[in-house]
């Protein structure tokens, strides 16, 4: 007999934080034993001839085959593309192209459960996570786009704004559906068509979006989808008939694609790493603040270009924080990405596992002390223990490189200079945290602090009107907001191509 049947109470209070399982059902969604290419308005089977394996990352379970796109297939994904372009979507009357976001956005949201457990079962993360913040900002870049679509005059007034062309678009597994809405979404309303290629590891869900699209009557051509690995994304890239390269991945591959379009006259822009500083001033909030400490780091694994990975806490209140924060990672549940109480689900591949692990190493080698809740974790599948390094120097690899982990690296300081300092201390400037009750505070590290976007007292807040990019070693280009428009378009005695 259960505590709750033998108090027989009515209304039951959790006594600890072992929740009761509370699993999504899966069968919403239905998977094919093997797709092909969508390329023309049609799933193809690759020229290639060649497939490969896309697995449940919590169970290690193939969920189905994917094909792995050659240089035939991109070069039939891209002729598509400039087609499709060329005969009808560019001189398009622009409140149609409109009304074909608008349906695409209206879809995302009525199938967005399907796309929330699809995304979960692919890529490990939980689906409360999925199910409230990828997919309902997925949405909203959709509609936000289809807003702008016939005002481009009105955002870019007397510069003329044009389409580029062919937008070749390459992203990674982190946030699947969401990087796919922020590229394709202002693609199109700028008048583009595209080839997009979703990460090897997490293709589903981009696949499952060539369904929305086929639904909403999208014109054939207009938005192309291959899946393949990282050859298939440098095909794209090499292609000589794509106008534009939008990627977002590694600050290496970023830094090969750019060695690789220098002097093509090709537009690019780069959404790369991150080493965001948290800031913790002693006038914070505390409690809050640990909030966002763990929101920073813990949400999606800390597979998050813009994670606040290193946390800089002000020495006054190093201990009560580091208290509060270690009592809270106890309480965070790991497991099952569709159960709904899971905090933190699966990482995304046996590779990127590695590398946490890797890294990890090196913090217990150089010298810092880790700490990790206890945990019990499922024995097949990828996981990895929320953990803290503290004791960290500056010059630990846990204090400079990208873990993309649920791995959190603690820092002191004792005067916001100081803070300023090391927060732009890393070859990176994607974002920062900065938690303090003063707004003049906010104001004066937000004007000093080298990152994109700066948040005060949150984190990890997106919204599709809000610019969002980096500096140095983060990449350049602006995605979201009118800025995102930019990229895709030309404007009068502007950039034409070089070619
Ligand atoms: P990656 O940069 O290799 O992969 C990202 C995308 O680029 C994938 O679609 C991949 O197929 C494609 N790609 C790979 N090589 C390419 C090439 N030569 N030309 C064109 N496209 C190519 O990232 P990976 O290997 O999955 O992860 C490695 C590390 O990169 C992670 O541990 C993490 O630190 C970082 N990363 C950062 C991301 C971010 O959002 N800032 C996203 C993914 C990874
Ligand atoms: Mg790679």
């Amino acid at each position: 007999m259960t505590d709750l049947e033998r108090r027989q109470d009515r209304s039951p209070v959790p006594s600890g934080w072992d929740y009761a399982p509370a699993p999504e059902a899966r069968d919403i969604v239905t998977l094919e034993d093997s797709y092909g290419l969508f390329i023309g308005g049609e799933l193809v089977d690759p020229r290639s001839g060649e497939f490969f394996a896309t697995l449940d990352p919590s169970t290690e379970e193939p969920l189905a085959e994917v094909a792995q796109a050659g240089k035939e297939d991109v070069d039939l994904a891209v002729k598509s593309a400039r087609d499709a372009f060329e005969n009808g979507w560019s001189d398009l009357a622009p409140a149609e192209r409109a009304k074909y976001l608008f349906r695409i956005a209206r879809i995302l949201q009525e199938r967005s459960r399907e796309f929330a457990v699809l995304e979960s079962l692919n890529g490990g993360k939980p689906i409360k996570e999925s199910r409230d913040v990828d997919l309902p900002l997925s949405a909203a870049h959709f509609f936000y786009y289809a807003g702008w679509a016939d005002k481009l005059e009105y955002a870019f007034p007397n510069r003329q704004p044009r389409p580029v062309g062919v937008a070749g678009q390459i992203i990674p597994w982190n946030f699947p559906l969401l990087m796919l809405a922020w590229k394709v979404a202002p693609a199109l309303a700028a008048g583009n068509t595209v080839v997009l290629k979703p990460a090897e590891t997490t293709p589903l869900s981009a696949l499952l979006f060539a369904d929305v699209l086929r639904q909403a009557e999208l014109p054939p051509g207009v938005v192309n989808i291959i899946t393949g690995d990282g050859s298939t994304g440098a095909e794209i890239v090499k292609h000589e008939d794509v106008d534009k390269i939008a990627f977002t991945g590694s600050t290496e591959v970023g830094k090969a694609i750019q060695r690789e379009l220098a002097g093509t006259g090709k537009k690019l822009t780069l959404e790369l790493g991150g080493k965001a500083a948290n800031i913790i001033f002693d006038d914070a909030a505390l409690d809050q603040a640990v909030e966002g400490i763990v929101n920073g780091i813990y949400f999606n694994q800390g597979h998050v270009c813009c994670a606040g990975s290193r946390l800089l806490v002000q020495e006054s209140i190093y201990e009560p924080v580091i208290e509060k924060l270690k009592r809270r990672l106890t309480t965070l549940r790991v497991g099952d990405p569709l159960d709904k109480n899971t905090d933190v689900g699966a990482i995304n591949s046996k590779m990127q596992l590695e590398k946490i692990q890797e890294l990890v190493a090196s913090g217990k080698e150089e010298g810092a002390e880790i700490y990790q809740p206890p945990c019990r974790l499922p024995e097949k599948g990828y996981w990895f223990v929320p953990t803290v390094f503290t004791n960290v120097a500056q010059s630990y690899r846990v204090a400079q490189e990208e873990i993309f982990g649920p791995v959190l690296s603690v820092l002191t300081f004792r005067t916001p200079d100081e803070a300023v300092e090391k927060a732009n201390n890393t070859p990176y400037g994607l974002s920062a945290g900065v938690w303090t009750e003063k707004g003049s505070r906010i104001l004066s590290m937000a004007q000093k602090l080298k990152a994109g976007v700066i948040w005060a007292n949150t984190y990890n807040r997106f919204d599709p009107t809000s610019p969002f990019g980096g500096y140095k070693e983060s990449g350049f280009g602006r995605e979201g907001g009118l800025h995102g428009l930019e990229p895709y378009l030309q404007f009068e005695q502007s950039e034409a191509r070089g070619g």
